[in-house]
């Protein structure tokens, strides 16, 4: 890890923020360096007391190399539930390499706040977290003010951008990003109007934030696909999951060696339970059906050597028993990379939980939470404002699992002591309804053979409210982080196409049309 500069410790004390702006300038010569924003507010909406005026370090990353200054777009990549650090770099080759390169634009990619460095919460005089004050600082509309902030600095004071629609000099925005990112992107557009021009919003979970998609859409989506890729894979993972089912069911020992997990890694919680092997059976198969999903979601470019792929191969063999056939699925995928001994694999179910205090496998995010600090952060947001409902039907090939908003509250009250707030944030922003509130500039991307394509916008609004689909993609295949390479499909490479026109298009409307807009400001 290269790290050019280190966050300044600020003095406490000193109530004046805002007109002391300390930067730290990027070197020139070593691409996309680590860098921080440390006048970050803690607290850009509420004024509350324990954190008035209190800033942090917040993390991000830029790329020059194409800018052709003052009049040239910025491209604002949205951070979104993981950390980003010099390996991630800025996500997305299409965008740094490709688009950037076609329009001489800047690339911004913020580290979204609670991921990463990028902790608010860390170095203020706040050392307890509380939950009440967490509840407030740690919302999307936060983290867009975050980025939000940084762009407009970023814009006037180092790229020296004019805030004037109607300059020659003004710096065109558009926000980008995939998957939850995704959504971001689309809410920068609804709720910035005036500073961000238009949104790039690949596979965002629309429809899930705004609790308008059926709980067993997006596993059964999985089952359909899989079932085409292999006919029968469904079935036999029905057949399969179920007898390690009843297997669990009827064991002392709970199963776990017999599906090659390693010993001792049942997590305590599981054991505590009045009724641990039932426990076992729902923390187990979670465990399945997410990482079923994972490789779906990476299953592009389609072929046989795909882990999506694999997994069916696996499920639909002749030669292996329904225990053998789980426990294959899961060695391959979760166990220790550096275990070279076939024999003795094995995978931990411990390693498969977020941290934090009462953490479970099964948390806020049933197509998989996610593990360590990320996973207990991402277990924040979709226990207060980002509510998934995602659960297994029993047409699924997962075995059935009903999804309710009271397992989520008793979940979210033991781990967090909060309560989910599932239509707040739709009735705020009105993203479920884009035509009436007049929302403009937004292209939405959709792979059809991934499971949140069933939550995309996936139609055409209006002449500036504009879905492109692709049948072969997958999770946001078009903002992979290969870019655009010989391996890709038709449709995603016309897609890349398609893209460039579009938002190239709604650029050249900001330049020549837009009127002049001097007071920019929303801060
Ligand atoms: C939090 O602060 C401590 C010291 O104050 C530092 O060592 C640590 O790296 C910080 N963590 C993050 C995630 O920024
Ligand atoms: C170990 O397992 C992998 C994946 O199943 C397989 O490709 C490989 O041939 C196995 N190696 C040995 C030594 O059995
Ligand atoms: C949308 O625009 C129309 C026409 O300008 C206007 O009458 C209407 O009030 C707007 N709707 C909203 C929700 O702002
Ligand atoms: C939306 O319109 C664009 C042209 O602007 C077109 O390429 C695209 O196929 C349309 N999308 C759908 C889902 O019809
Ligand atoms: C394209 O696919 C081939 C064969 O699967 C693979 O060897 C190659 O690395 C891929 N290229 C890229 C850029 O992904």
């Amino acid at each position: 890890m290269i790290m050019l500069t280190t966050p300044v410790p600020f003095s406490w004390h000193t109530s004046i923020l805002l007109p002391s702006l300390l930067f730290h300038i990027a070197l020139a010569g070593i691409p996309r360096p680590e860098q921080f924003f440390d006048e970050q507010l803690v607290d850009h909406l509420f004024d509350d007391n324990r954190v008035r005026q209190q800033l942090y370090s917040q993390r991000f990353y830029t790329l020059d190399e194409h800018f052709l200054g003052p009049g040239h777009p910025i491209f604002l990549i949205l951070g979104g539930e993981g950390a980003i650090s010099p390996e991630t770099g800025i996500f997305y080759p299409f965008i740094g390499d490709h688009l950037a390169a076609q329009w001489g634009a800047f690339v911004l990619e913020p580290e979204h706040r609670f991921y990463g460095k990028s902790q608010p919460l860390n170095s203020t005089a706040v050392k307890k977290v509380e939950e009440n004050l967490r509840v407030k600082l740690f919302t999307p509309e936060q983290a867009l003010h975050d980025a939000l902030t940084l762009l407009d600095h970023v814009r006037g004071n180092q790229l020296g951008c004019s805030r004037d629609r109607a300059s020659p000099e003004y710096c065109p925005i558009i926000s980008v990003g995939g998957s939850y990112p995704g959504w971001l992107s689309a809410m920068a557009r609804i709720m910035f109007p005036n500073v961000v021009d238009m949104a790039y919003a690949a596979s965002a979970p629309m429809g899930f934030y705004s609790q308008q998609v059926d709980q067993f859409s997006y596993y059964n989506h999985i089952t359909n696909v899989a079932e085409t890729l292999i006919p029968g894979c469904k079935v036999a993972t029905q057949s399969a999951l179920h007898d390690v089912e009843l297997a669990i069911l009827t064991s002392d020992d709970l199963a776990a060696t017999s599906i090659g997990m390693c010993e001792g890694t049942v997590p305590d919680y599981v054991f505590q339970d009045d009724d641990p092997n039932t426990r076992m059976v729902e923390e187990l198969m979670m465990v399945v059906g997410y990482t079923f999903a994972n490789d779906n979601m990476s299953d592009y470019p389609p072929s046989t050597a795909t882990r999506f792929y694999k997994a069916c191969e696996t499920f639909t063999s002749q030669s292996l028993t329904s225990i053998e056939k789980v426990k294959q699925f899961l060695v391959e995928r979760l166990s220790r990379k550096d275990d070279s001994d076939n024999s003795t694999r094995c995978w931990a179910m411990t390693l498969q939980m977020p941290s934090g205090p009462h953490a479970t496998i099964s948390s806020g995010d049933w197509s998989g939470v996610g593990t360590g600090d990320n996973g207990e952060s991402w277990d924040f947001q979709t226990c207060t404002l980002l509510v998934e409902a995602i659960g297994f039907s029993k047409d699924s090939m997962f075995v059935p699992r009903e999804w309710s908003l009271e397992w989520l509250t008793r979940h979210c009250q033991s781990r967090f002591g909060v309560t989910p707030r599932p239509y707040e944030i739709v009735q705020k922003w009105h993203f479920d309804d884009l035509v009436t509130y007049n929302v403009s500039h937004i292209l939405f991307t959709n792979g059809l053979k991934d499971g949140w394509s069933v939550s995309g916008i996936k139609s055409n609004l209006s002449d500036s409210l504009v879905a492109l689909n692709f049948p072969n993609g997958a999770h946001h295949s078009d903002l992979s982080h290969l870019g655009p390479n010989r391996n890709d499909t038709e449709d995603i490479e016309q897609g890349y196409k398609a893209i460039s026109r579009i938002l190239g298009q709604w650029l050249r409307d900001v330049k020549s049309a837009m009127p002049s807009i001097s007071e920019v400001s929303v801060f």
